[in-house]
């Protein structure tokens, strides 16, 4: 007993728990990510898993994700990202419903699997459908030899180490990084994106780990925050364009270690439904980092503060108009709009977690959930 505590505790390395371990290690597993694989300065992309089927990516009628929680809302920026910089439709369906819709998918359809674990039932399904229908996989996993790496036609590991921690954090800022790799080589082989916006791309992608390591430091600040909601009911989350799938991220953090219920929100949503909910008892964490729909969102923190809403919103560093109007403001490093998930999680993952510890909640355990989730 005792010699398993030990063991334990030096697996956490010093951290309280595994989540806060596997936060802080994302500058490292994000560098790990790239390692080998990217190289800025000499515009080098290479990723071994997208050789032989190359080609069908970059002549791709569609691309099809499937994925369950975490590991969807990657799927959902990789969306965005795909379809801005590849110009290929996207969509990306929860693998359990997939399965049990009679879905179209045609021979040669290209279909991204995406999976920590490699081991989630739903997600295996899902893949096991669409290759019966003569699909094409490609397998985004962090678990070495699992069954979705093995039955992948082709694909990329996330290289972020073990996960341990039910509430997935490092798992989901790599597979941004292998998604967002796996893009940029197609778009550019494609010749959907200019020479320039390519180069400055891969550079802001090699700066990501040392903007994830300056978000880190926001932990003091976050647990002071923290401090303040510990004993709220419900929290609202509120993203637009690349920042709504965080949205949602942060929302399904605080859920499952927390046990707060949590929503996360389109924000130009809101006027059509949650908005109804906002009283001087709802935080709503809103990330409106500056990008193409900054002066939106501005406007939805005003429409939250009319109606007495306590906002907490994420900023870019140096903002000078938001502080004005949130309660709370946590400035993160400013990256390209397309890459800022990466950072923007960063706070939302440390707010769940010192909210999720204030309220006595077994963090790395939370009931009812297992870290695969291997039934359907
Ligand atoms: C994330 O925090 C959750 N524990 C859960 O939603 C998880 O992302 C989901 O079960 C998918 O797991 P996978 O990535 O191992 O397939």
């Amino acid at each position: 007993q005792t010699l398993d505590m030990e063991l334990e505790a030096i697996e956490k390395g010093g951290y309280e728990h595994f989540m806060l371990k596997e936060i802080f290690e994302q500058p490292k597993s994000i560098g790990d990510c790239m390692r080998g694989r990217l190289n800025a300065n000499e515009g080098r992309l290479v990723l071994g898993g997208i050789r032989e089927y190359a080609n069908k990516l970059v002549n791709a009628e569609r691309i099809v994700i499937v994925a369950c929680g975490t590991s969807w809302h990657a799927g959902l920026v990789a969306e965005y990202f795909i379809e801005e910089f590849c110009r290929i439709p996207v969509e990306v369906e929860y693998a359990s419903e997939f399965r049990y819709r009679n879905p179209i998918i045609r021979e040669g359809d290209i279909v991204f699997a995406i999976s920590q674990s490699g081991e989630t039932a739903d997600t295996l399904a899902a893949i096991e459908l669409a290759k019966s229908k003569g699909a094409i996989i490609f397998g985004v996993c962090n678990v070495v030899g699992s069954s979705i790496s093995r039955v992948s036609h082709e694909g990329a590991y996330t290289h972020a180490g073990p996960e341990i921690g039910v509430a997935s954090t490092k798992a989901f800022t790599a597979q941004l990084t292998v998604l967002n790799m796996i893009a940029l080589r197609v778009a550019h082989k494609k010749g959907t994106i200019t020479e320039r916006r390519y180069h400055e791309l891969l550079v802001e992608l090699e700066n990501i780990p040392a903007k994830v390591e300056k978000a880190l430091k926001l932990d003091n600040q976050i647990k002071e925050i923290s401090e303040t909601f510990k004993d709220a009911r419900n929290f609202l989350y509120l993203g637009r364009g690349y920042n709504f799938p965080v949205a949602l991220e942060g929302a399904l953090k605080l859920k499952e270690i927390s046990y707060i219920h949590a929503e996360g929100y389109p924000a130009a949503e809101m006027k059509h439904g949650p908005i109804a909910l906002i009283d001087e008892e709802m935080p709503v964490v809103v990330i409106a980092t500056r990008d193409s729909s900054y002066d939106k969102v501005v406007s939805n923190i005003q429409e939250v503060r009319a109606r007495k809403g306590r906002v907490i919103a994420v900023v870019t560093e140096g903002d000078a108009l938001i502080p004005q109007m949130a309660e709370f403001v946590i400035e993160v490093p400013k990256t390209d709009e397309a890459l800022m998930p990466m950072v923007s999680v960063i706070p939302l993952q440390l707010l769940s977690y010192h909210i999720a510890v204030m309220r006595g909640c077994n963090v790395d355990q939370p009931r009812n959930l297992a870290k695969s989730v291997t039934v359907e």
